[in-house]
This record gives structure tokens, C-alpha cells and sequence, in this order.
């Protein structure tokens, strides 16, 4: 809907009008699409600026710190909802009626085995794989199994490939803990819940009962719901992208795993923990902090800061609270808490990451309670992947729902005008 209009003079053109474009909440956008008729193209690297698309699925106010999943605030559903209630209202738009919720979670729990076979794709990997690389690996191998019948223009057989993902990725997930330890994978338990069945694939062993603690249970259910989805995102981005020239959804999930990974993304709750385990001690919290404010310094404070929010991020301060439960029920006190609440309490009033506006993110206290549930840091970003799975089908689902374009960006050339070639090499 356009109600308004923007002008733009391009050099040596007359004034350009172009729409701008209103949506139910945020920012209004530019609609550029005409400009390149006029010669020229809008110049926005890592995309600071820039709409990539039209979605209904998250929306997030960085200022204001709000985070709203088709409308519904994150800290109502972290509370008082479940993954997967929240993965139906991300994936259909709506919450589902006591019926429907309970055929779409038959449905996801009867899809949780993987073909056996696959199960011969680990070994192809040393044990010492980075868990990350493992399931990107065999995510996109799933596309060997699941491409002739599956048509991505058809709205029924993007649903199935959705249950088998949401459904799949637990199993997935834990067989790559499982395959790094050298001990045998796990069947899923359809008699469990969608997380209290992946910490069973996790943990337990031919040898003894495995019983889930339900503490646990809900922690682990709540980190997935605070992954779930957030708009569009770098993996997101990717996920849609791979996805614009009709890929399979799960060679295009791969690539959403791949992006995921990075320490500036989904890696950054692996890269937290690690950083919070060298600085160790709460004396060697100045030092961290010069480095982080060193522009000759690489190193930056894992955990903090965000593209979007330059407030709060909403899911942190539920990743508190969940962190202080998950650790009084362990009856575990965890030195490394310490040095996170006071590296917080130190950071939010220094004037560097004041002016900046960096306060934690999603991934600042995530990695202390897995850590405290027993779930090595290497696993964390798996987590990560797993929870964004729903997430990313939900954009990828809504990208052919509104009809896909390619994405095809430009560029700004700034490389040789045209040369002759005459070869340096002796013939
Ligand atoms: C996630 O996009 C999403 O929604 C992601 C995510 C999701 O759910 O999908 O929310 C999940 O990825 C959370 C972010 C996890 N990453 C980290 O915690 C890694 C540490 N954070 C930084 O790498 C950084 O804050 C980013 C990458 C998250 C955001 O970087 P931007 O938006 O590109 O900001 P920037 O790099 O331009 O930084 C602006 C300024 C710079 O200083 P100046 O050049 O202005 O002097 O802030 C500084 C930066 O040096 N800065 C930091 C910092 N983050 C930014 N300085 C020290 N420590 C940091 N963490």
C-alpha cells in the first residue's frame, strides 16, 4: 500500500518518484524496483538498510526490543506456549484448535526416524567432525532422499518437506552428538515430547532407562522457542535465497545450517561460552573489555550486540531467567555465571558499549544452561540450527506462497575497464 511518495534526482536524469510503501508495523520502505531503469542501483552492503522481501511471519522493533511472532510477543510464548505450538503458529499463520494441534503433532512425532541408510552417511566423517559440519552434511544429503517426489511449486508437497524437517532435525541433531562420542545413535520415543524426545536421543544408552528431568524438559523446549524464527536474518536470508531459484528445501536448509554456523551469527553462543571460559575470572573482565574496544583487536564480546536491537534482546532476558531456574534445580553453581552477570553489569554501563547501544543477545546466556545441562559447546550452534529449522521452512514456505523471484542482487564495479589479453606464459 502506497499513500506517499519519494524523490530521488539521479544524476543527470530528471526526479524519479517512487512509492513508499507502508506496512502494520515498522519502518516504510523506498520501492526501488524502477531505479535501475534510471541508470542506477542502491549501494547497502550486509543490507543495514534494505527490505529484502514482504513477510508476515516476525516482527522486530531493535529499538523497543520487541520481538512478535505473527503477532504474538516472545515472552508470552516462551512462557506459555510450547516448540511446537509455536512452529505451527509460525508455519499457518494462526494457533491451532486443540484438534488440529494434536494432528499436527501426531503427524511431526510419526515422521522423527531416518532412513536407515542414512545412518552410513556419518561414518563417512572422522569422529573429531565439528557437529556443525556433520549436519550440514547430512541435511543436505537428505535431498538425495527426498527430491523426484517432491514437487516445490505444489503447497501440499512443501508441507510434507516441512514435517520432515521439524520432525527430522532432533534426530539428526543428536546423531551427530551420538556419532562424536562413538556411541550407538538413539531412536526417537514417540511416547515423548518433541524436546524431552531429543534429550532421550541425547543421553541415553542401550545400557541404562534414560529418564527426562522435566525441569530440563521445559528448558530446553523454551531455548527452542527463543530460536524458532527472527525475520530476516543472515541464514534466513540464505535459506530464502537458495530457496528463490527453486531449490530442494533441503539442499536450501544446508545452506541456512552453513550460514548459521558462522561465530557472527549462530556460532556466536559457542564462541560466548569459549570466550567466558578464558576470561575465567572476574578480574580478567577489564582486559576483555579493552580488547573488545580496540579497533586494532579482532576480538569482540560474544553475546553482545545485534544488527536489529540496539535495546534489550527480549529472548535474552527470558535466557536469564531460564538460566537461573535450570541451575538452582541442578543445584549447580556455575563460576562462569558469575563472571557473565558481572561482564553484563560491567559492559551496560561503559560508555563504548552505551554509545554503541550493545546489550546482550539470544546467545549470551544460552551457552551456560546447555553447558549446565550437560551438552558440549560444540553442540550449541546444532541446537541453534535445530530450533531455526521451523523458522526458516516458514520463510522459505512464504517465498513460493507470494510467488518467487530470484534473487539476483548487483553490484558496484570498481575492477579494470576492458583490457586485451595477451598471455605472459610461454607457448
Ligand atoms: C545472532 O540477525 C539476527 O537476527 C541474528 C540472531 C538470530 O536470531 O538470527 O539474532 C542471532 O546472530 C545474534 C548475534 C550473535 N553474534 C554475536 O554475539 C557476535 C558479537 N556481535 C558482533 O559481531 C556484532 O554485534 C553483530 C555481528 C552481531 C552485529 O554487527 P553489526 O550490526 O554489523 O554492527 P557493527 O559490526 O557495524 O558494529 C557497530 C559498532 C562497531 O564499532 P565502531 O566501528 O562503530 O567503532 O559496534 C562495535 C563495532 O566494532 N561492536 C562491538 C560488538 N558488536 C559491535 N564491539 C565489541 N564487541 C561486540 N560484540
Amino acid at each position: 500500500m502506497a499513500d506517499k511518495k519519494a524523490t530521488v534526482t539521479c544524476p543527470g536524469e530528471t526526479a524519479v518518484e517512487l512509492d513508499v510503501l507502508k506496512g502494520t508495523l515498522g519502518q516504510d520502505v523506498i520501492d526501488i524496483r524502477s531505479l535501475g531503469s534510471h541508470g542506477v542501483f542502491t549501494f547497502d552492503p550486509g543490507f543495514t538498510s534494505t527490505a529484502s522481501c514482504e513477510s508476515k511471519i516476525t516482527f522486530i522493533d531493535g529499538d523497543e526490543g520487541i520481538l512478535l511472532h505473527r503477532g504474538f510477543p516472545i515472552d508470552q510464548l516462551a512462557t506459555h506456549s510450547s516448540y511446537l505450538e509455536v512452529s505451527y503458529i509460525l508455519l499457518y499463520g494462526e494457533k491451532p484448535t486443540p484438534q488440529e494441534f494434536e494432528e499436527f503433532k501426531t503427524t511431526v512425532t510419526r515422521h522423527t526416524m531416518i532412513h536407515e541408510q542414512i545412518t552410513r552417511l556419518f561414518h563417512g566423517f572422522r569422529r573429531d567432525s565439528h557437529p556443525m559440519a556433520v549436519l550440514c552434511g547430512v541435511t543436505g544429503a537428505l535431498a538425495a532422499f527426498y527430491h523426484d517426489s517432491l514437487d516445490v511449486n505444489n503447497p501440499r508437497h512443501r508441507e510434507i518437506a516441512a514435517f520432515r524437517l521439524l520432525s527430522k532435525m532432533p534426530t539428526v541433531a543428536a546423531m551427530c552428538y551420538k556419532y562424536s562420542l562413538g556411541q550407538p545413535f538413539v531412536y526417537p520415543r514417540n511416547n515423548l515430547s518433541y524436546a524431552g524426545n531429543f534429550l532421550h536421543m541425547m543421553f541415553s544408552t542401550p545400557c541404562e532407562e534414560y529418564v527426562v528431568n522435566p525441569v530440563l524438559e521445559r528448558a530446553m523446549d523454551r531455548i527452542l522457542i527463543l530460536h524458532a524464527d527472527h525475520e530476516q536474518n543472515a541464514s534466513t536470508s540464505t535459506v530464502r535465497t537458495a530457496g528463490s531459484s527453486g531449490a530442494n528445501p533441503f539442499a536450501c536448509i544446508a545452506a541456512g545450517i552453513a550460514s548459521l554456523w558462522g561465530p557472527a551469527h549462530g556460532g556466536a553462543n559457542e564462541a560466548c561460552l569459549k570466550m567466558l571460559e578464558e576470561i575465567n575470572r572476574k578480574e580478567h573482565i577489564p582486559e576483555f573489555l579493552r580488547r573488545a574496544k580496540d579497533k586494532n583487536d579482532s576480538f569482540r564480546l560474544m553475546g553482545f550486540g545485534h544488527r536489529v536491537y540496539k535495546n534489550y534482546d527480549p529472548r535474552a532476558t527470558v535466557m536469564r531467567e531460564t538460566c537461573h531456574e535450570v541451575l538452582k534445580e541442578l543445584g549447580m553453581k556455575d563460576d562462569l555465571l558469575e563472571v557473565a552477570m558481572e561482564l553484563e553489569h560491567i559492559a551496560l554501563h561503559d560508555p563504548y558499549f552505551i554509545e554503541r547501544k550493545l546489550y546482550p543477545n539470544v546467545d549470551f546466556y544460552s551457552g551456560i544452561i546447555l553447558k549446565a545441562m550437560g551438552i558440549p559447546s560444540s553442540m550449541f550452534t546444532v541446537i541453534f540450527a535445530m530450533a531455526r529449522t521451523v523458522g526458516w521452512i516458514a520463510h522459505w514456505n512464504e517465498m513460493h506462497d507470494d510467488g518467487i523471484k530470484i534473487a539476483r542482487p548487483r553490484q558496484l564495479y570498481t575492477g579494470y575497464t576492458r583490457r586485451d589479453f595477451t598471455s605472459n606464459l610461454d607457448k
